[in-house]
């Protein structure tokens, strides 16, 4: 089953505050840096569409691809309002590890801590093993990810959002659970949530499983499929990794 289930509902409401506009200007600027003329992206875990919609605003093709029907569904209705956009999109239900098409591409992105959700050696060799397959010699793949030194240095806490539209009010709590032997943190998320303008009222639980990263086991994966890292920095500012930076973000040369 999708570890998306009913958070992704709420997905577009509980992540209203961020700010793809940016996101994919840092990702365009890494794209135009570290790939020659790059046209044709494959997007892993390409979630409601948003990057893949903004992208093919600056005239790149993508193909997503996310193991979310709820998310792909999400992704549909955003196109459906971006009929121009969509003509350069193709989004496909998926597994990242396991996912075949008869394409190659200029690069392949997966953003949003796509990564951490794969967190057993052989998901994340998996999740290598379909970029090497699918990206073309010398071509890059970009993705962000939990990174380790910041996540044992800060530890990860509880944490409260409130999030409110015209026809829904969402609640989350987010407790996590530390596993270091593992790397990795189980966030376990309660929504509640509140239909508008009835006072109908829903709990919802689901687990999230995240795993963070370091610099030599991501270098070893790397090698381990002839690809290298060539930036490691922080997620949209580019600073160098230390222990605050949570969320990190990789090119790689594949
Ligand atoms: C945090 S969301 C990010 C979505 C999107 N990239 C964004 O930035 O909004 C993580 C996404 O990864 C997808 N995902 C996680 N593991 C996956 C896997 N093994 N195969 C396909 N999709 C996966 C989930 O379904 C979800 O849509």
């Amino acid at each position: 089953m999708s570890i998306f289930a009913d958070y992704s509902k709420y997905y577009d409401l509980l992540y209203q505050d961020k700010d793809y506009n940016s996101e994919v200007g840092f990702i365009d600027g890494l794209l135009k840096q570290y790939a020659k003329q790059p046209k044709t992206l494959l997007e892993l875990g390409s979630g409601t569409g948003k990057h893949a919609c903004l992208l093919a605003k600056k005239d790149y093709h993508v193909v997503g691809i996310d193991q979310s029907r709820t998310m792909l569904e999400m992704a549909g209705h955003l196109l459906a309002q971006e009929p121009q956009a969509a003509k350069q999109i193709r989004l496909f239900e998926g597994d990242v590890r396991t996912f075949e098409i008869k394409e190659q591409f200029d690069a392949a992105i997966s953003l949003f801590h796509v990564l951490s959700y794969q967190t057993s050696n052989h998901d994340v060799e998996q999740m290598f093993e379909t970029v090497k397959k699918h990206v073309k010699p010398s071509g890059i793949f970009i993705f962000d990810c939990w990174y380790g030194p910041a996540v044992l240095n800060q530890k990860p806490v509880v944490r409260y959002k409130r999030l409110e539209n015209e026809i829904l009010a969402v609640e989350r709590v987010a407790v996590p659970t530390i596993d270091e032997n593992a790397n990795t943190v189980n966030v376990h998320y309660h929504l509640f949530v509140q239909e508008k303008p009835k006072l109908i009222f829903q709990k919802m639980e689901e687990d999230h499983l995240m795993r963070y990263y370091f610099l030599p086991e991501l270098e070893r994966i790397c090698a381990a499929f002839s690809m290298k890292i060539e930036l490691a920095c922080e997620w949209l500012t580019q600073e160098p990794l230390s222990q605050d930076t949570w969320g990190a973000c990789f090119v790689v040369r594949v």
